[in-house]
């Protein structure tokens, strides 16, 4: 988990280049990619964590702050520019839009299923306990 900086290639007169590479930045295959968009300033979405998927999240235009709690503590990240990527794996994350038409786009390790997904921060906490995802984050 945690923020992964990217190259920066460029120069302000003409502009910057950012990428990132499978396996080379990416700790999971990418299997399905998503983007969130239109959102008012100050709203919050996210308020679930997932069970398996692994994530990265990045954000091309725009301001948010997302907070990642492991059961434990809560940090929270700020994505103000296009160079950073954000390592979400397994936990609980709220993502607040802070500045007009930011997006949010996600690189995933699987295919959307609900099934996966934890919507109920009580068993959240109680899987935290049980060491769910102990030995992955
Ligand atoms: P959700 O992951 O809850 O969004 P957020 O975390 O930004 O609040 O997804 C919102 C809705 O979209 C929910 O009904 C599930 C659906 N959805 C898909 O059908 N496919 C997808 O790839 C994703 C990410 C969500």
């Amino acid at each position: 988990m945690g923020l992964i900086q990217l190259e920066r290639l460029g120069e302000s007169k003409d502009g910057y280049l950012s990428f990132f590479e499978a396996a080379r930045h990416i700790p999971f295959e990418i299997k399905r990619i998503y983007y969130i968009y239109d959102v008012p300033i100050n709203a919050k979405r996210g308020m679930h964590a997932h069970k398996r998927l692994r994530q990265v999240l990045w954000c091309p235009y725009g301001h948010m702050e997302i907070l990642l709690d492991d059961g434990r503590e809560a940090v929270a990240y700020t994505l103000d520019t296009p160079d950073k990527l954000l390592l979400v794996e397994g936990q609980w994350r709220d993502m607040y839009w802070r500045q007009p038409g930011s997006v949010l786009c996600v690189a995933a390790s699987d295919y959307y299923d609900e099934e996966d997904y934890v919507r109920d921060y009580d068993e959240f906490l109680r899987l935290v306990k049980e060491g769910y995802w102990s030995d992955e984050r």
